[in-house]
């Protein structure tokens, strides 16, 4: 099976409007037409901008995503959240989740992870949940346990839920080692293989089909110059980028890698 691959990036907490348009503007001028058929491509910026981008990116055929959303599937009163309806109202398709920004600095646990993919899932947007080690963890060779339980903590959820795993399916993982984060550091693409084969053999003990098809994405310090050999490995699906997705050029260039990747012929 050929998955078709994924690059998203992940502005963070970076842009004004001025910078945002002339961000977009380079990047959907440099996105070939061939390769956004061939490449699903999604921007996230901060909430406050989603709706303004929308109707530029959804012409163009990019997927715009949010990169966070509140786990209540219910409007409510809960002071500074934003729902998946209202991610899903303005544009949104995406919506990043378990970030490790967001589990490291603001306490996210995977419980939390579980039921945000939830309430993504029951609107219609696509989660792209995010799993890592600390290096102390790989370093200490953790790395399989610490992914196994964020994952599993993923899959219980589903379980709970009345369409079960079948709501995997629908959902982009994205292996982001976060020593490789904002650090220059970057997996090697043997690093980066192992694992995604780790997370995909995870996932096919309980559905061989789902982790045949469900996307998994590498994120870490992916630039223009290391994305292909990454994009090559036969189980990494696209990247989640950070840095390199504030620069028009370094994403288009990314993007065109991971076109150039998917046409691996190890895959699957
Ligand atoms: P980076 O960030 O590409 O700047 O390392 C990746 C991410 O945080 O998703």
């Amino acid at each position: 099976m050929r998955r078709r691959p994924v690059v998203a990036g992940n502005w963070k907490m970076y842009g004004s409007r001025a910078a945002n348009a002339s961000l977009v503007a380079g990047v959907l001028s440099g996105l070939a037409p061939r390769a956004l058929r061939n490449v699903e491509v999604v921007v996230c910026p901060p909430f406050v901008y989603a709706a303004e981008l929308s109707p530029q990116l959804q012409s163009a055929n990019v997927g715009l995503g949010a990169q966070d959303v509140c786990a209540e599937a219910v409007q409510g009163a809960f002071t500074g959240e934003v729902a998946a309806t209202m991610l899903r109202e303005v544009g949104c398709s995406h919506v990043i989740i378990g970030h490790s920004e967001r589990r490291a600095l603001y306490a996210e646990t995977d419980e939390l992870v579980g039921r945000k993919t939830l309430s993504a899932l029951a609107v219609g947007l696509t989660p792209i949940i995010c799993v890592g080690e600390l290096w102390e963890e790989r370093d200490s060779g953790r790395t399989y346990e610490v992914l196994g339980h964020q994952l599993s903590a993923v899959l219980q959820t589903l379980d709970s839920d009345p369409a079960g795993l079948a709501g995997l399916d629908r959902c982009i993982l994205a292996y982001e080692p976060v020593w490789a984060i904002g650090t220059g550091r970057t997996a090697t693409p043997g690093q980066a293989q192992d694992v995604h084969a780790f997370i995909r053999g995870l996932i096919s003990s309980r559905d061989a089909k789902i982790a045949q098809s469900v996307r998994v994405l590498y994120g870490g310090s992916v630039k223009p110059s290391n994305a292909r050999e990454l994009f090559e490995m036969s189980d990494v699906d696209g990247g989640l980028i950070g840095g390199a997705s504030l620069k028009a050029e370094d994403f288009v260039a990314i993007v065109a890698a991971a076109e150039l990747g998917s046409e691996r012929t190890s895959c699957c």
